[in-house]
């Protein structure tokens, strides 16, 4: 399994099959099937119907394990079937619709059991485009959130602002730590910017509100993870650290973090340069009981 794994982690974005995501995925995680299979597969989908699409039996035969728990009743999952390329360039051709979330997503499992955190050391430096970042920020903020009170909210550090920060981080750590060795006099300044976006996550509960405090809090925890899955579908990878900027309510000021919040966490993203080994996961023995009465 942890092969299938690395087969899709090397996957190029563009899909071996056609438009459909779903099936290059099956397809390859399955390593019994030569070249010439794929090829050979891939014209009789081809010619018997729309790539990738259920209503193709040429499909279905060479992925029976995908077709096995598909639910059918759903219009296909990928957004460029036939009638997307026929329909006409401004008409309003929706991507998603509701039943899209209730789809069977391979994809978006292969990502979900894959994911690890990446040591910013392994991060390039180069910026994320705005857009990308916003997408990112709008999926975090759509999380569980009891009360509906968005009791978090985001600072974006990035750019020249993140030399900035480290320096005053580094400036506060000095006058804290009056025989500090000169080698960590600028440590805040280059964990700063290792990444090309940091995005701080600070939670804010409502004490006024008549949801409880402990659910406030939580929620930044799920838009922690959600930001963090949001960035790994974009492709980029993410370390979620609590360091002293942040634990400090003086050094977390600095980035106008005021009283009454609290920093869950800052979430470094970038494109990693490498992949780090994965560490031990929880054994599911240790962690689940079935409750039966
Ligand atoms: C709230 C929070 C704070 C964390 N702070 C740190 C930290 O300061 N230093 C650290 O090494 N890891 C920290 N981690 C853990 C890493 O982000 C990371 O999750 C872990 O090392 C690797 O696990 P993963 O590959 O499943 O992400 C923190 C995690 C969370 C949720």
């Amino acid at each position: 399994m942890a092969q299938a794994h690395n087969d899709l982690i090397a996957l190029p974005n563009a899909p071996l099959w056609g438009a459909s995501p779903r099936f290059s995925v099956r397809w390859l995680s399955n390593p019994g099937h030569s070249g010439g299979e794929i090829r050979r597969a891939r014209m009789e989908c081809k010619a018997a119907g729309p790539p990738g699409s259920l209503a193709n039996p040429s499909c279905r035969a060479h992925f029976s394990d995908v077709t096995a728990t598909e639910d059918e009743s759903l219009p296909p999952m990928n957004d460029q079937g036939p009638a997307h390329h026929a329909a006409p360039a401004t008409a309003a051709v929706p991507i998603y619709d509701d039943s899209f979330e209730l789809q069977f997503s391979p994809n978006m499992l292969a990502k979900l059991e894959t994911r690890r955190s990446v040591p910013m050391r392994a991060f390039d430096p180069m910026p994320i485009p705005p857009e990308h970042l916003e997408r990112i920020l709008k999926i975090a903020a759509r999380s569980p959130d009891h009360g509906r009170l968005a009791p978090w909210r985001f600072i974006v550090i990035e750019g020249e602002a993140r030399q900035l920060s480290g320096q005053r981080f580094d400036a506060l750590y000095a006058a804290r730590n009056p025989g500090l060795d000169d080698s960590k006099r600028d440590m805040w300044t280059l964990y700063m910017m290792r990444a090309p976006v940091t995005v701080v996550v600070v939670s804010r509960p409502d004490p006024t509100s008549r949801i409880p405090e402990w659910d406030q809090i939580l929620g930044s925890g799920a838009v922690g993870m959600n930001l963090i899955l949001a960035a790994s579908a974009h492709g980029y990878a993410t370390q979620w650290l609590l360091k002293w900027p942040g634990r400090d309510p003086e050094a977390a000021a600095i980035l106008g973090v005021q009283a009454g919040e609290r920093v869950a966490g800052f979430i470094h993203l970038g494109r990693q340069t490498e992949r780090p080994a994965d560490r031990a996961r929880p054994d599911l023995n240790a962690i689940v009981t079935h409750w039966a009465g």
